[in-house]
């Protein structure tokens, strides 16, 4: 059954609104807006905002300010710091994508601190959309991108000697969730993104953002899953699966297994439920089902989550299970909601 509850946690930065408790028709007709996954989204959501504040600022630059802004940031997730793969190298994937279907990807991209710069050089500097592994590379050092070092933060190094004990492949929900509670209650996994029964889980930053001329714009960023094979690439380098924009509908992004997400083309299923004029929590609703449908037992062991606005600047969510929120920022201020739930 459907979780009804449906808070408002006001963050640190929030200004005291009191949004409708109607997941599922929030009516919030009002432009500029992001929206953002996860906790860490509050500050990300504020980096984009800052951006829709500036005279003709667009969302496409928005959403990629925003996922600057915590690749930049050592997360077990997302960017340089995140955690590497099994053979312990990090590699990144990312995308892009405006209002007139111009989008660009990278996916395995190693040692380049900012994949969704390389991700929107893809998309303005070539007539392809995804670009993958040592191309990818290549393409970003060309652009003047710079080399990195490759070496592992501190806190990934840790992560991953853990993991190498028992090298384990078994995801953990809501890593995000679970890495804040550790931090206040001293319990948990014994390094950022592994657990002490050697599991692991990753979780990625998504934003999606409608301006004040109307124009839609998302960004999807993340190190994907810990400690996957070699080669393996997720949903969010991948136009429709963990991102898609369509200006005459709405803007979606996914978070959480993107194998999932990749089997059900999540975020382009959700822009054409919101065609056939579902609102954005009831599009997501109705893609979550589908994935636990075709997964009824696997999906009380997985988590994914969507984020959607519509092109009048609706917001809603929905996710697998308890754990996920997301943030959003408009001409109200700073509000951090908790996802309602399929289980
Ligand atoms: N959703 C991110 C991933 O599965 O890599």
């Amino acid at each position: 059954m459907h979780s009804r509850r449906n808070f408002l946690r006001l963050s640190s930065i929030s200004l005291p609104v009191l949004l409708s408790t109607d997941q599922f028709s929030i009516k919030k007709n009002k432009k500029p807006i992001v929206v953002a996954t996860w906790d860490s989204g509050v500050s990300v959501a504020n980096k984009a905002w800052e951006v829709l504040q500036e005279e003709n600022g667009s969302a496409l630059d928005a959403v990629h300010a925003g996922a600057i802004s915590i690749e930049n940031e050592i997360s077990c997730c997302v960017g340089l710091g995140g955690n590497p793969d099994r053979d312990g190298i990090v590699t990144l994937d990312a995308c892009i994508m405006d209002h007139q279907f111009n989008c660009g990807g990278v996916a395995g991209l190693e040692r380049i601190k900012n994949p969704i710069s390389v991700a929107r050089k893809v998309m303005e500097e070539t007539p392809h959309v995804l670009l993958v592994g040592a191309g990818a590379q290549q393409f970003a050092l060309e652009q003047g991108f710079k080399l990195e070092s490759g070496k592992l933060s501190a806190s990934a190094n840790d992560a991953y000697k853990e993991w190498l004990k028992d090298s384990k492949y078994t995801p953990v929900m809501n890593i995000e969730q679970t890495q804040l509670r550790i931090n206040t209650k001293g319990s948990g996994p014994s390094a950022p993104g592994i657990f002490k029964d050697g599991s692991f889980n990753h979780d990625t930053m998504g934003l999606i953002a409608l301006d004040s001329k109307g124009r839609l714009a998302g960004a999807c960023t993340t190190s994907g899953m810990g400690f996957k094979m070699r080669g393996r690439v997720g949903d969010s380098p991948i136009i429709g699966s963990g991102l898609y924009v369509d200006n005459e509908v709405g803007a979606v992004v996914a978070t959480g297994q993107g194998e999932e997400v990749i089997r059900t083309s999540g975020a382009h299923l959700i822009t054409e439920f919101m065609r056939q004029g579902k609102s954005p929590a009831k599009a997501c609703k109705l893609a979550i089902e589908r994935i636990v449908k075709i997964n009824p037992t696997k999906s009380r062991d997985f988590q994914v989550a969507y984020i959607a606005i519509n092109k009048r600047g609706n917001f809603g969510s929905c996710c697998i299970h308890p754990g996920f929120s997301y943030a959003v920022q408009n001409e109200e201020g700073s509000q951090l909601h908790t996802a309602p739930t399929f289980f």
